[in-house]
């Protein structure tokens, strides 16, 4: 990904917990990316990394006199706790100043990016979620954590991010706002559709990509409509977000919400078929075999293609043989100006963190992305496809203006 960190001012404050090692590395990437970077050491942390070494990778005394809180504050042009604990986490949620970190952080208008790091136990508990929450309603970036085994020997939410991917997020609050204004609607997840009151047909899809998708758009100036099938995934907070279950309430979802969009992108796996007479009463499971009548859902992106004022199209291709020549087809069969074809052979794609795809245009051209985070390959998908659908806001407009002319006249 391009690296837009060269001269950017990066405050790290590091606060006492074993992933502070970690830290060193991220200091000395950012280094490389020619980002210049102070520190903070709250006490703790002096016991997990040293002064020495973090002045030694930074190039910069770690900064301790709580009279620079205010110096420092203005200094940054972002701001990142790594790893924040609980209890940073907890001062900074109340808006307590008892030293240079957490004083810094009331001081600071910089967007602030936060990597927690703690026990799974305490990464759960009500104080730290509601402590959280305040923190993102106070526009504070919570990065991660990730889940794994932990330094206390168990598993779970609690684990810091890899130094990469804080490094990803550093980079990408610098990217150029080349969404700035678009109006973007995006479906992501799964539908399901019921065969009884209690079991359904659906698919793998957990909308990891979609809500990537949503995340990127935001962060590059877009306003997004987001219209998601079931998830387990917090929707962003500054998106318009629909939730629904069934292929026909988002195809209605869609067509209510599609009017001055400038982009659709379809990310759902809506399912392409539903029980024809869903039972009314749970099915006994006394039959020794049973057939279940399936008729098709609505394509609901081709059903976008055929409106008049059809924004720009942008649909999902999941294959597991022939990727490029079946996206290929299914892009003009169903009138796209892009596809996105992304391999599901051998496990790939649905449910993981990362993915590799292909963009195919109208006209054929090809551009290959490499594997990497959802949220980075979202990044690229929109860099590598904005210049072509921020050239035809005009022509939408000067469609709709002939056609509001043609009602009219
Ligand atoms: O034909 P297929 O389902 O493979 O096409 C995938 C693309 O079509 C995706 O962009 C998906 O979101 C969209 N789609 C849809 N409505 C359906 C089925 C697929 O919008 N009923």
């Amino acid at each position: 990904m391009t690296n837009y960190l060269a001269n950017k001012k990066v405050l790290i404050g590091i606060c006492g917990g074993i992933a502070a090692y970690k830290v060193l590395d991220l200091i000395r990437r950012l280094r490389e990316q020619n980002a210049e970077v102070r520190t903070i050491l709250t006490t703790n942390a002096e016991q997990f990394v040293t002064p020495l070494s973090v002045h030694a990778l930074s190039g910069e005394p770690v900064r301790s006199d709580p009279m620079q809180h205010i110096e420092l504050a203005r200094w940054a042009d972002i701001f990142l706790v790594a790893p924040a604990t609980a209890n940073f986490i907890a001062k900074a949620a109340h808006g307590l100043a008892d030293d240079l970190l957490s004083s810094t952080y009331l001081a600071t208008d910089a967007p602030v990016l936060i990597a927690p790091a703690m026990n799974q136990q305490m990464w759960e508990h009500l104080g730290t979620q509601e402590n959280i929450k305040n923190l993102q309603e106070h526009s504070s970036k919570i990065i991660g954590p990730a889940i794994g085994s932990q330094a206390c020997g168990e598993y779970g939410p609690g684990r810091m991010i890899e130094p990469n991917q804080i490094l990803d997020y550093l980079n990408q609050q610098f990217m150029p706002r080349v969404l700035e204004g678009k109006r973007i609607l995006i479906t992501a997840g799964p539908t399901l559709e019921a065969i009884d009151p209690v079991r359904f047909i659906s698919n793998h899809s957990t909308g990891k990509m979609g809500y990537a998708l949503a995340q990127a758009a935001i962060q590059l100036g877009a306003k997004v409509t987001l219209i998601s099938g079931p998830t387990n995934i917090t929707p962003p907070r500054q998106a318009k977000n629909i939730s629904l279950t069934t292929a026909e309430e988002m195809l209605n979802a869609v067509l209510e919400n599609i009017t001055n969009q400038d982009v659709f992108i379809s990310c759902a796996a809506v399912t392409d078929y539903r029980p024809k007479t869903p039972s009314k009463h749970k099915i006994k499971k006394s039959m020794a075999e049973t057939n279940i009548l399936l008729e098709p859902t609505t394509d609901i992106l081709a059903t976008v293609a055929k409106l008049p004022n059809k924004p720009f199209l942008i649909g999902f291709a999941a294959e597991t043989e022939q990727l490029v020549t079946n996206a290929t087809t299914k892009m003009q069969n169903k009138g796209l100006d892009i596809i996105v074809a992304n391999s599901v052979a051998n496990g790939q794609g649905f449910a993981q963190d990362y993915n590799e795809a292909t963009l195919i245009r109208k006209n054929h051209n090809r551009i290959k992305i490499a594997k990497q985070s959802k949220l980075s390959l979202a990044f690229e998908i929109f860099h590598e496809i904005s210049h072509i659908f921020c050239e035809t806001p005009q022509n939408f407009l000067k469609d709709r203006l002939a056609n509001e002319f043609a009602k009219s006249t």
